[in-house]
């Protein structure tokens, strides 16, 4: 395997590119410019961005949503903030928020609530979103939508995922079988196969039980097992392969990415280069050299939707 990367450069600033919200239908629309689109009380909020987030940085605490119009500069000024919860689509680089349903109401009152991204400050841990390599928000964005209560609303939660679609993740592993598979004899069909870095994704539940430990090509030194010895600033050293319920923090993600893009459309241009050479170490898999062994987009979706919802691999 080649040396470890250098740290990586800060790339170009971070983009806001779509917001959607709940409107009725329900469908999903943008929010509108002029703050005329009108969501339901239980809206959900996605954020698209264009570049792959730092995932630390997808927190509640990255945006304040409230019904006071008067701006608000970072978390601290958030008084009387709705309590959100939030997950992040990698591969759509998209941050969904619920309203979380354990505040009373538990949906949002019918008024004009206003919803501002910080933009993260300076060099420091505060909140505020950013890019893999630590790049911020070009700038803080507002946003305002009316909030409207036809009635008979259910707070929304992250979606759940029925067991047969659990299931066919493991086909959508089947082009990555080909190498990341345990075969200790030959067989009449096909050599003895030792799975590169120990990883077999040959079935869901060997992809558990290799796969939920750090990664090799997060980390450095001669057995590739001393996390962050040497990049320890390095987002991935330390990562894990899969994180069960966490695709956003699942470097098996990341290392797909860098292969597949997923709507390239809101992608900032020559991101999936920086990701190969800032986050991923190694190849991007599958291997340049296996082209046609490359999962297509819906795959990629496929996978990350199972590392989110799919957590024992029943
Ligand atoms: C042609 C063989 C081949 C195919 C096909 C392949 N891989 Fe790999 N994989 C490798 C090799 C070789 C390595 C070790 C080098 C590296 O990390 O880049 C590896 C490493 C990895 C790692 C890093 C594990 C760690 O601990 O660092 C992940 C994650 C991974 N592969 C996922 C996948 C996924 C997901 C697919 C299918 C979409 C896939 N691979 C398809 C050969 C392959």
């Amino acid at each position: 395997m080649e040396s470890p990367d250098p740290k990586p450069s800060s790339g170009p600033a971070l983009h806001l590119v779509a917001a959607r919200v709940t409107t009725a239908g329900p469908v999903q629309s943008d929010v509108a410019a002029d703050g005329s689109s009108q969501a339901l009380a239980n809206t959900r909020i996605e954020l698209v961005f264009d570049r792959y987030l730092d995932p630390r940085t997808a927190t509640r605490q990255a945006v304040c949503l409230r019904s006071d119009p008067n701006p608000v500069e970072s978390a601290e000024d958030c008084e009387g903030g709705v309590l959100l919860n939030v997950t992040y689509d990698p591969a759509g680089r998209v941050v969904t928020y619920y309203v979380d349903p354990g505040q009373t109401p538990s949906l949002l009152p019918a008024a004009t609530h206003y919803l501002t991204v910080y933009r993260a400050q300076g060099e420091g841990e505060g909140a505020g979103f950013r890019a893999f390599d630590g790049a911020r928000l070009e700038e803080r964005r507002e946003l305002f939508f009316q909030v409207v209560d036809p009635g008979g609303l259910e707070p929304q939660l992250p979606p759940v995922v029925d067991d047969a679609t659990c299931e066919q993740t493991a086909t959508s592993f089947g082009v990555c079988a080909s190498c990341h598979i345990r075969r200790p004899e030959a067989t009449p069909d096909a050599p003895a196969n030792e799975p590169p870095a120990g990883l077999e994704l040959d079935s869901l539940d060997r992809a558990l039980a290799t796969g939920t430990r750090a990664a090799h090509g997060g980390s450095v030194g001669a057995t590739g097992n001393q996390l962050g010895a040497k990049t320890p600033a390095k987002l991935g050293a330390g990562m894990p392969v899969l994180s069960p319920g966490d695709p956003g923090n699942s470097y098996l993600v990341y290392k797909m990415l860098a292969a597949t893009e997923v709507d390239a459309a809101t992608l900032a241009p020559g991101e999936t280069e920086r990701l190969r050479q800032g986050l991923i170490t190694g190849m991007p898999m599958p291997p340049d050299n296996v082209r046609e062994n490359r999962p297509d987009e819906a795959t990629v979706r496929q996978i990350t939707t199972w590392i989110r919802s799919c957590q024992g691999g029943e």
